[in-house]
């Protein structure tokens, strides 16, 4: 029988990307705290219809990117491709447009998308995502663009850029008006256009602005622009953002492409891309959904969000971490070796003694010799090996020895304190 290995597309994520993953995980969770954001954990399998509902019928990711499977009970279910739709469902389910506004919630977890598998895009991707509901101010899309560049800050992603753009409302000026001017252009070019972006043109013509084959870009530099076909009150709102931005001091730049894969969509959009990563250029995107919640049930109720894909973050900002760990809060702080299975009790114990206070303690196999053991010891990075054998046992003592220079001292064997005053806690990065 050949061995089973992961679906493709689907990655184990293991050290040291997982003490990355962390890092950019504990990142978000403060930021988010120091934003009155609450954590919202959302399920990992919903209703289809509420994917094809808000994400869109005619966008790449309900057509063709849907994990979908009936279930024992005859339902269709899916696998969530994104957080924002499942949010909005609790957002109405939950009646938490009785709270008062704003509601600020962040999700972290896996999502599903059946895509070609390439370098910053896997079937199986982690994000970190924020919603906001019940604001409708430019002044929620700009902070929420501030906090953004506060967690990109803070996991020291320093070298990306923030796009922004709007893609109007859906009243007649903006974009039903924009859609015909689209239609109007692309139909005249219609033999140009890729085979998917033929049907985008009859379906949903927005879609073929995302399109990533190169003749439908090249279409696109001269196509119309959202810009010109904005209302007064979306042209006002952009107007307000930039204003915002500039007074914050966030830097961005506009790109009147930024339409978005998916059809919730209204004024706001963003991306902050990298130039690091080929392809795959944007480590987080978002934008308004002014329409969703009306439109699951709830009453009109604004709303903005972002989500950042954590394997595209991880990938960028491996290398300002060295060595096996990103940083030495993951690195055991003591080895304990026990030498044969007689010592192997109070040796046990005194690592529990050692932990108890919230230090990392690894601990060697009895059955192993001191050296091994003390190679072991090294390789996992630890600070202090400490010893405790048969003889230890006998004389009431553990031996500590300091991997970095070899320097070694006894202490009593039930006397933890002694060994945790000996290494104070390390200093974070
Ligand atoms: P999205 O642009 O589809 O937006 O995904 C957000 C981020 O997730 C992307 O910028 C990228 O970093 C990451 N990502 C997406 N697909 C993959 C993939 N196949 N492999 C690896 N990383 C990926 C959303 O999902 C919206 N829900 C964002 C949002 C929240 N808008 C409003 N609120």
């Amino acid at each position: 029988m050949s061995n089973i290995t992961t679906l493709k597309g689907v990655a184990d994520v293991r050290p040291p990307d997982v003490y990355v993953f962390e890092k950019i995980e504990n990142a978000a969770r403060e930021i988010f705290r120091r934003h009155s954001f609450s954590e919202l954990r959302i399920p990992i399998i919903e209703h289809t219809g509420l994917f094809t509902r808000s994400i869109g019928e005619a966008t790449d990711i309900v057509e063709k990117e849907m994990y979908t499977f009936t279930d024992k009970g005859g339902r269709s279910i899916s696998l969530r491709p994104e957080g924002t739709a499942s949010v909005v469902r609790s957002y109405v389910e939950n009646r938490m447009h009785d709270l008062p506004p704003p509601q600020k919630f962040y999700y972290m977890g896996p999502m599903f998308r059946y895509e070609r598998p390439q370098k910053g895009r896997l079937r199986q991707f982690y994000q970190i995502g924020a919603e906001v509901f019940g604001g409708a101010s430019a002044s929620v899309d700009a902070e929420l663009l501030v906090m953004i560049a506060a967690l990109l800050r803070e996991i020291r992603l320093d070298d990306t850029e923030l796009f922004i753009n709007s893609i109007g409302c859906k009243d007649k000026q903006c974009r039903p008006g924009f859609r015909d001017a689209l239609v109007e252009y692309f139909s005249q070019r219609v033999e140009l256009l890729c085979e998917d972006c033929k049907k985008r043109l009859e379906r949903n013509p927005l879609r073929i602005l995302d399109c990533k084959m190169e003749v439908c870009a090249a279409l696109r530099k001269d196509s119309p622009k959202i810009s010109t076909h904005l209302c007064a009150g979306c042209r006002t709102h952009h107007g307000q953002l930039k204003g915002l931005l500039d007074a914050l001091g966030v830097k961005y730049r506009e790109d009147p492409d930024i339409v978005r894969g998916l059809d919730y969509y209204t004024r706001t959009t963003f991306e902050v891309r990298t130039e690091r990563l080929g392809a795959q250029n944007a480590v987080v995107a978002g934008g308004r959904y002014d329409d969703l919640v009306k439109e699951f049930g709830g009453p009109p109720t604004p709303a903005v969000g972002f989500a950042l894909g954590v394997e595209r973050v991880c990938e960028l900002i491996k290398a300002n971490f060295s060595g096996i760990a990103p940083d030495s809060e993951f690195l055991p702080e003591f080895y304990v070796i026990p030498l044969g299975i007689a010592a192997a009790g109070k040796a046990l114990a005194l690592a529990q003694g050692l932990r108890a206070p919230g230090r990392a303690v690894a601990t060697g196999d009895a059955l192993v010799s001191l050296k091994s053991q003390l190679k072991r010891a090294d390789k996992a990075g630890a600070r202090y090996a400490v010893i405790v054998g048969d003889d230890e046992v006998a004389r009431g003592v553990a031996v500590w020895r300091r991997l970095s220079d070899g320097a070694q001292g006894e202490v009593k064997i039930d006397d933890a304190g002694a060994l945790l005053s000996l290494a104070a806690p390390q200093e974070q990065a």
